[in-house]
């Protein structure tokens, strides 16, 4: 669905360039994810990807297709989420689905039914001017899914939303890629990306550090932890112990034969853990 060799980007008048020759390719029905702190370089990748930004060097590809040959036709194939919202703020929620509805040859979706999937129907009259930032971003969301692209671009979807929602909002990323559907997702939620993602890649300076599904990159690079608590003379104590030798760890075995446990609890390492140890930096 996309294939990027040595992609290299610089913003006019900057020094260096932002991307620093990116390589990767999205298979369909994957959701590929885009993992690195404020500034790496994620949101530049979209824009190029969905033909934003040119002047690039290195080949792009989407959809079969060479990014430097799609016009605004690239439009009707996928879908777009910004990072940050870009809506008609006079016109109400509604009014602008229904506008971007109007745009497409094909039959799109009811607005209705997706201002109701992402719990803004009751808005629906309201100016998008009177939303919060949280509403307009859920109302960007549906807007990418309005005609059921087989490819999503989905910049930080769920930065800025409270719990609940942005539970529900992966709930129905998880429900496209069931039906098959192929996604960017660039983020620096590191949960999200672990529960969403079948593959990251480590974005850090414009580079990518490595490639893998969060899955095997936690057990290959991450160090499996045992927390546990115990009690001497009623007062508690905590302490972690490395998973592996712990049979031979004298101080751990001595807390299991004063009988003193209270608690032990294995730890996985997190995809920030390793994130951190690639690339000796935090995704904050
Ligand atoms: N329009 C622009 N002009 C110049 N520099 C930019 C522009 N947009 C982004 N940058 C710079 O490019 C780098 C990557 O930005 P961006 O792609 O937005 O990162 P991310 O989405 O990972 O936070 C940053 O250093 C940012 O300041
Ligand atoms: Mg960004």
């Amino acid at each position: 669905m996309i294939d990027v060799h040595n992609l290299v980007f610089s913003y006019p008048k900057q020094p260096k360039p932002t991307l620093k020759g990116l390589n990767f390719r999205i298979e369909e029905g994957e959701i590929f994810g885009f993992l690195g702190p404020s500034g790496a370089g994620k949101s530049t990748t979209q824009k190029i990807l969905i033909g934003l930004l040119k002047g690039y060097q290195g080949e792009v590809s989407i959809l079969n297709r060479d990014a430097r040959d799609w016009g605004t036709e690239i439009y009707s194939e996928v879908g777009v989420g910004f990072e940050l919202p870009n809506h008609f703020s006079q016109l109400t929620g509604i009014e602008n689905l229904k506008l971007f509805s109007s745009l497409y040859r094909k039959k799109t979706r009811d607005p209705m039914e997706l201002l109701e999937l992402v719990g803004i129907a009751d808005a629906a009259e309201q100016r998008v001017k009177n939303y919060s930032k949280g509403m307009a971003m859920r109302l960007n969301f549906v807007r990418a899914l309005l005609h059921d692209p087989r490819l999503l671009f989905l910049d930080e979807p769920t930065a800025g939303l409270d719990p609940a929602n942005a539970r529900n909002l992966k709930d129905i990323i998880l429900e496209q890629k069931r039906a098959r559907k192929t996604i960017f997702l660039t983020t620096h939620n590191m949960h999200d990306a672990d529960e969403l993602c079948d593959r990251v890649a480590f974005l850090v300076d414009g580079e990518i550090k490595l490639i893998d599904a969060p899955r095997s990159l936690r057990l290959a690079k991450g160090q499996k932890q045992v927390r546990v608590e115990y009690t001497i003379d009623e007062t508690q104590h905590q302490e972690t112990f490395d998973l592996r030798g712990l049979r031979n760890n004298q101080e751990f075995m001595k807390i299991l034969e004063t009988d003193t446990l209270q608690t032990i609890h294995s730890q996985e390492a997190t995809l920030e853990d390793v994130f951190i140890r690639t690339t000796g930096r935090s995704l904050q």
